[in-house]
């Protein structure tokens, strides 16, 4: 079956809720499950443990990743939290430096307090294994990477890791297993923020893991369960949902970010464009070599003739706004607003410039995302 189709029709059995048999699966709004007897449970105990709508997205997402497994989790953070709590005081975790801010921060922030460390390095492609810290026992990447859509190869870095018996999780987040299926290229443990593309319309905050390994399932479910941390129903009803049109969705974003990304080299106003897509970039290989398409993200600096503030104040169609993989298309300033917490020394070294947008691409008409921005350019040239 096409990704397209099991998109739609992945999930419980047709007919789970009796006679009725509705296309969509049912909301069970329920904190538990009675029993007949108090030596016997049914399938659902507890729903912080399992949930028939919750179980319905899981089996929806393990179908569209080719995955044994998923877990639906409370958001992004839970998911990569969970996925990090396999790691035991005294272990480190090699990552790159323009990954995610909030897993940066829950290893800084959080896990460095349980004694759990971290290697950064600039580029994991150019990493030499050589220079590992033995007691490194996991890799996380994140491809492609925000705000410059730098690009790992992740089969090259999970075969490395894999000789130094590295557990391998990667962000998955702005491809999505429409795009890229990070488990068929060595990894162990793949992690979403489903409040993106999945869930696609901007109105939940949800979180996704696939994996194949039974140990590693148990374990994380386990986690998931005592730390408190899986979907809610209501919340799993909407992902699911959103996941219906998640391929028509996506590909209308890569259309219209493929066009934008056209009028941004074409025109004078931004000194540099960073789009998966351009075929100028040195990773564009390894992007078409791992994910079957670019994704709806592209990042501009905006050239000093241009006012900053009159230019983002100035979008009607464009909301400023952080998060992305909406339907509506938003852009965010990176300096002051996905990545503030930032030092000037990291935002130096990752490139971040103060002038430099990242841009979530929406389902709207090409004609009027483009003209959206040609006006609010003219109203903020000096
Ligand atoms: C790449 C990536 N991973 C994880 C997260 C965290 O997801 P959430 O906000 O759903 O917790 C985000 C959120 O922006 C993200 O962009």
């Amino acid at each position: 079956m096409h990704f397209q189709t099991k998109a739609i029709h992945a999930g419980r059995e047709r007919g789970i809720d009796g006679p009725l048999n509705g296309p969509s699966y049912p909301l069970y709004l329920t904190s538990t499950f009675h029993q007949d007897s108090h030596t016997e449970a049914g399938e659902f105990l507890y729903t912080r443990s399992g949930n028939p709508t919750r179980d319905n997205l899981e089996k929806q997402v393990a179908a569209l990743e080719e995955s044994k497994y998923a877990l639906a989790m409370a958001s992004g953070m839970a998911a990569v939290t969970v996925s990090l709590s396999l790691l035991e005081p005294g272990d480190k975790v090699l990552f790159h430096e323009d990954i995610y801010g909030g897993t940066w921060s829950l290893l800084e922030d959080f896990l460095a307090t349980q004694k759990i460390g971290f290697q950064i390095v600039r580029d994991l492609n150019e990493f030499d294994f050589a220079d590992l810290d033995p007691a490194v026992k996991a890799v996380f990447i994140e491809t492609p990477s925000n705000p410059l859509n730098q690009v790992t190869d992740i089969e090259a870095v999970a075969t490395k890791a894999k000789e130094h018996n590295l557990l391998v999780i990667v962000d998955n987040t702005f491809m999505t297993s429409y795009l890229q299926k990070p488990l068929q290229l060595g990894a162990d443990i793949v992690v979403y923020s489903a409040t993106k593309y999945y869930g696609g319309h901007s109105d939940v905050i949800s979180g996704l893991i696939t994996v194949n390994d039974d140990d590693l399932y148990d374990k994380l479910k386990l986690y998931r369960k005592v730390q408190g941390s899986p979907l809610s129903p209501f919340d799993a009803f909407l992902t699911n949902r959103g996941i219906k049109t998640m391929p028509i969705r996506m590909d209308a974003q890569e259309k219209n970010t493929a066009q934008i990304f056209e009028y941004f080299r074409d025109s004078d106003a931004f000194d540099a464009v960073y789009y998966t897509g351009d075929p100028a970039r040195p990773d564009y290989t390894i992007q078409t070599k791992q994910a079957s398409g670019f994704g709806g993200l592209i990042s501009v600096v905006l050239n000093e003739n241009y006012d900053l503030n009159v230019f983002t104040s100035s979008l009607r169609v464009f909301a400023l706004a952080v998060s992305l993989g909406g339907v509506e298309s938003l852009m965010s300033v990176s300096a002051t607003m996905t990545h503030e917490t930032y030092t000037q020394e990291q935002h130096d070294s990752i490139g971040i410039k103060p002038n430099l947008i990242r841009i979530a691409i929406g389902i709207e008409h090409i004609d009027d995302l483009i003209g959206d921005i040609e006006q609010a350019l003219e109203k903020a040239k000096k």
